[in-house]
């Protein structure tokens, strides 16, 4: 199966941190197809020999494990056009037809890898030179819109150009292979289910810790914040997958459309609920990782009286038969104690307790990252003689160690599902949308609040606040129990 895939925005950061090394692991696994090509386009003149120059310094940056050799690079390199663009004009578009229409390859990616506020405009103009036909595939990066109206500005431009089995929304968490696993321990295995449900779960946790801070992208962030940047997208598609329904299918529609009906079930937040159930905050100096750091309202291009969040933590329900009343607690934040993502699920006590002691109830640990494995907390006696109290122990299990293989990158996996053209990993316009809807009225009442975003030491868990938000239902977050 030839295949063009076209990367608008072919010098930008996104493109040779992200992109092109995980094509680069793609090319070395074996698994990019034969009749490739890849074709960068940006805006300088420059040759295909100067650009793959240019990008063959910029591996150099690269985690070591995943640099090419020189003899790699060359090989890999072979694959590699460039052409110049200027994307506001026609013309341009209609050039770039004509070099793909000279091979007719079996499948044309375009990937949008530059500034959000560009999509509309450069899927307009790929629609006026027929550049949305049946072979096409249009893949657009997060972040997606701004807010629900701006998501579904450029969805509308997205759905008069192209058909919706032709667009492939990232959400980058979507192609780890710890968060593909959640399918398979909810839908591959009969174990969980029965009790995946409120009568047996007390509550969920979805943690998303970061160390790092913003480091040089203040400017885009201070315009983002932790809601937009984690929650809209990341926390909330985990959510979906532990929430959702079984889906009839592992076809992409059947699983979007359960992962909709979640969304759907969200509780939706109030004036009165933000300022209940919502914690936002922002980093100070601290210690970080064993490194002094400097506060958020330090960091280059940071205006110093930002008001913008570097941390959230929310409660929210899923308002269905099999969630009722069980609290979802969702929260991210930057320059945190660790760099840790984890689905914890914190199971009901016994009905009726026989042991001496308090019981602990059992506990399902998913962890995403930096680890990917389980962990299932339950109650053991030792054997010291009758009358013992109970301890808990727990099965670990890590996933590398289980398969010994080396997995395939979050990037690298969706690049090659977007080349295969399955949509299962993306996300659905709908889906978004939904999404957008149900954080809006954060941002509103956040907008309205002028006390700003609650401070904490950077290396700490966030603000106090957050430990409240979850000592007020009885329960704690994981690393406090
Ligand atoms: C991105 C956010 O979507 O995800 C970043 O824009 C964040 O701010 C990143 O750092 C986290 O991704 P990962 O894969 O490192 O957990």
């Amino acid at each position: 199966m030839s295949f063009d895939l076209v990367f608008f925005g072919g010098t930008g950061d996104l493109t040779w941190r992200k992109l092109m090394p995980a094509l680069f692991q793609a090319f070395r696994h074996g698994k990019l197809p034969e009749g490739g090509r890849i074709l960068a386009v940006a805006r300088d003149e420059q040759s295909d020999e100067r650009y793959r120059e240019w990008l063959k310094e910029r591996f150099r940056e690269v985690d070591e494990g995943k640099r090419p050799s020189d003899e790699e690079f060359q090989r890999f390199a072979g694959l590699i056009h460039y052409r110049r663009m200027d994307l506001s004009q026609p013309d341009h578009y209609q050039g770039l037809k004509d070099w793909l229409d000279a091979r007719n390859a079996d499948t044309v990616v375009l990937y949008l890898a530059t500034s959000p506020h560009l999509f509309t405009g450069i899927c307009q103009q790929l629609g006026a030179v027929g550049l949305n036909h049946d072979k096409v595939r249009v893949v657009l990066e997060k972040p997606l819109g701004h807010d629900l109206a701006s998501a579904q500005e450029i969805n509308r431009t997205v759905r008069s150009v192209f058909h919706e089995r032709q667009a492939f929304r990232i959400d980058h968490y979507l192609g780890k292979p710890s968060v593909q696993n959640l399918m398979a321990l909810r839908f591959g295995n009969a174990l969980f289910e029965p009790l995946w449900r409120r009568e047996s779960i007390a509550n969920i946790q979805i943690t998303l810790a970061e160390q790092l801070g913003v480091g040089t992208r203040g400017a885009f962030y201070d315009g983002t914040g932790a809601l937009r940047d984690m929650i809209q997208n990341h926390a909330l598609q985990l959510l979906t997958m532990i929430a959702m329904e079984p889906p009839a299918s592992n076809d992409a529609d059947a699983i979007r459309d359960e992962k909709l009906k979640v969304l759907r079930a969200l509780k939706p937040f109030t004036r009165e609920s933000v300022g209940r159930d919502v914690v936002r905050g922002q980093y100070r100096a601290g210690m970080c990782g064993g490194h002094p750091v400097p506060g958020y309202l330090e960091e280059v291009k940071v205006p110093p009286d930002s008001h913008c969040e570097t941390f959230v933590a929310l409660r929210t329900e899923v308002e269905n038969w099999r969630w009722a009343g069980v609290p979802f607690y969702l929260r991210t934040g930057k320059r945190l104690t660790a760099r840790d993502a984890q689905i914890v699920v914190n199971f009901r006590p016994v009905p009726h307790q026989i042991f001496p002691g308090a019981s602990v109830p059992n506990r399902l640990v998913i962890k995403l990252q930096p680890e990917d494995g389980l962990e299932l907390q339950l109650l053991a006696q030792k054997g010291s003689g009758h009358g013992e109290q109970l301890t808990p122990v727990t099965l670990d299990l890590d996933f590398d160690k289980a398969f010994a293989t080396q997995r395939v990158g979050a990037y690298e996996r969706l690049l090659l599902e977007a080349i295969a053209g399955r949509l299962n990993l993306f996300v659905r316009s709908d889906e978004q949308e939904q999404a957008w809807r149900w954080v809006e009225p954060i941002l509103d009442a956040w907008a309205e609040d002028g006390n700003g975003p609650r401070p904490y030491a950077a290396g700490s868990w966030g603000p106090a606040a957050a430990s409240a938000l979850v000592a007020r239902d009885g329960f704690s977050w994981a690393e406090e129990q």
